[in-house]
């Protein structure tokens, strides 16, 4: 059986670091994605001391030489790459929108926007030779317009600002164009909703585990034939319904 080839960007921690230990531990190599060598050889070694078969990938998503620099050392290594966990991300420049900083929100756009682009499109030859690719933009629930301008819904009740969750709302978009155009190939797309996960992009003041905030995202990086493509999927959280329900959001 030929081994599933898996690139996940922002590997090294968090969510990330998550996917990759989980998708290892159902026998894909995982190419680990990082910005910074030394943290990438971290979590390189703590995904293999875990048992996965991981190689750490230099790549700041915000630098198209680094994105085609990857894309060149997989198609060497592997001639292929079967999944795309365009996980990396940060969290600048709160606040309310009145108030926004537009070099901070020009920051987040770099690398929550125009990074998945960059990687996407650098990957894509890659995947188009792969028999079934997934692609998985790890987006979130505060990027949906539809929760966002729901007063019922608790990100109803989140403070306006404008920075990430419009970064999200871009690249939920950006998932439905992708899967548009890659409608008739193999190749499906989709967008993750982690859910709100303790993790340093939040100074951990989410309630659920990183191992619980990889899991929509290796649900979809493991979708078989029949799965949708262009969908926001995920954790769902609700006023009062059910913890740990995962499922389709509204966009
Ligand atoms: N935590 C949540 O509640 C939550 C909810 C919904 C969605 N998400 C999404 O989940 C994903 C993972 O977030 P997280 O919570 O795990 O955050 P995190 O712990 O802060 O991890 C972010 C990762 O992205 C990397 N990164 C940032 N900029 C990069 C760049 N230019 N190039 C390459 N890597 C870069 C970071 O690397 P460094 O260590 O080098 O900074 C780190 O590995 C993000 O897309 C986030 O928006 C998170």
């Amino acid at each position: 059986m030929t081994t599933t080839i898996a690139l996940v960007t922002g590997a090294n921690k968090g969510i990330g670091f998550e996917t990759a230990r989980q998708l290892g531990a159902r026998g894909a190599t995982v190419l680990a994605g990082a910005r910074d060598e030394t943290r990438g050889r971290q979590a390189e070694k703590a995904l293999r001391d875990g048992g996965a078969e991981a190689r750490f990938v230099p790549l700041d998503v915000t630098d198209a030489k680094s994105a085609q620099a990857a894309a060149d050392w997989i198609d060497r290594e592997y001639g292929r790459l079967d999944i795309l966990v365009n996980n990396a991300a940060i969290a600048v420049g709160g606040g309310a929108p009145s108030q926004t900083d537009l070099d901070a929100m020009r920051e987040v756009y770099e690398t929550n926007v125009f990074g998945v682009i960059a990687v996407t499109n650098a990957m894509l030859p890659l995947l188009r030779r792969a028999p079934a690719a997934r692609i998985v933009n790890v987006s979130s629930e505060v990027g949906s317009i539809t929760a966002t301008t729901d007063p019922a819904s608790p990100l109803g009740q989140m403070p306006a600002s404008l920075a990430y969750p419009s970064s999200k709302s871009a690249l939920n978009m950006i998932t439905a164009m992708y899967a548009k155009e890659l409608r008739d190939t193999p190749v499906k797309v989709n967008a993750a909703n982690p859910g709100y996960t303790a993790t340093d992009l939040n100074r951990h003041s989410g309630f659920r585990s990183a191992a619980e905030g990889a899991e929509a995202s290796v649900y979809l990086a493991t979708l078989g034939p029949d799965g949708p493509s262009g969908l926001l999927w995920g954790h769902l959280w609700t006023a009062d319904g059910p913890a740990g329900a995962y499922g389709p959001l509204p966009w």
